[in-house]
């Protein structure tokens, strides 16, 4: 019997990660549920997708750190034989959120090192692996999911690094879409909008607020299985004639309106 698909999910353990996870487990998948400082978060996703059946590790690693992605390539490897899916989920948000006119090169340097460089040379780590498998026959294609934000394109005067970094990374996803295609390898991001998670806990309040005042049309909180169900989609191969597409799970909040 062929072995299971597998997937690394970065940032597995919490919030929009965790969700995507467990909806890959269900899915089928083997999954690496990497983390970067609590190992009881991801210790409990793989719990709760091992009670349900199904296959997980947990998996230390800073996606800022090259050593620490190599590792986490080759973990899946080690324990599941193959890489069928990367999603660059782990992210991070500005530190302190401080004023444009403030803002810090500390935090410019640990949010592009999280949220630009790791997704991108792990994009380029995990592609490399993927190709010597579909040549080898060992997984018949491949996918890298990478999730950006509304931040990309609505700006945030108190967040510029965040929002540079998930602008960056559209770019960084039709890069990879255009040369992996020949590869089988189709490279997708998701744009998620404000999403309940540790994230967006400090700023419930106003939220809770500009939603209730319709700051988008489908009035509510996104959920991590919002975005989780649109992964599942795109791995599913409901889309096999795309690449680089932006699917956006925002409520709506990318329409303009007059
Ligand atoms: N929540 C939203 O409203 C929203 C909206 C749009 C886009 N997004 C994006 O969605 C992604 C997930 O957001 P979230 O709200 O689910 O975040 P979250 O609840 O804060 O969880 C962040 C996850 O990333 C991990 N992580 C942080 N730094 C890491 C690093 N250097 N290396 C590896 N893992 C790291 C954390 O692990 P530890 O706990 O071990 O540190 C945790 O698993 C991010 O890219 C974020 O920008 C979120």
């Amino acid at each position: 019997m062929s072995k299971p698909r597998a997937a690394l999910v970065t940032g597995g353990s919490r919030g929009i990660g965790r969700g995507i996870c467990l909806e890959l487990a269900r899915l089928g998948y083997a999954v690496v549920v990497n983390y970067a400082t609590r190992p009881d978060a991801a210790d409990a996703v793989v719990a709760e997708i091992a009670a349900a059946g199904g296959r997980a590790v947990a998996a230390r690693g800073d996606v800022g750190a090259a050593d620490d992605r190599d590792a986490l390539v080759r973990r899946a490897l080690d324990e599941f034989g193959r890489l069928d899916v990367l999603v660059n989920n782990a992210g991070i948000t500005s530190q302190g959120r401080k004023d444009l006119l403030e803002a810090t090169e500390e935090s410019w340097d640990v949010v592009f090192d999280t949220n630009l460089k790791g997704p991108f040379f792990l994009s380029q780590r995990a592609a490399n692996e993927m190709i010597r498998q579909i040549d080898s026959g060992t997984i018949p294609d491949g996918k890298i999911i990478n999730v950006s934000s509304i931040s990309a394109y609505a700006i945030s005067l108190n967040r510029a690094d965040y929002c540079m970094s998930k602008a960056a990374m559209v770019t960084m996803t039709r890069l990879f879409a255009q040369r992996l295609a020949e590869h089988r390898i189709g490279v997708f991001e998701v744009c998620p909008g404000v999403v309940a998670s540790d994230m967006t806990a400090p700023v419930r309040e106003k939220y809770d607020r500009l939603i209730a005042e319709g700051l988008w049309p489908i009035r509510r909180w996104g959920q991590p299985e919002d975005v989780a169900k649109t992964v599942a989609a795109i791995v599913l191969d409901y889309f096999p004639f795309s690449t680089g597409q932006t699917f956006h799970v925002d409520g709506g909040f990318h329409i303009r309106t007059l």
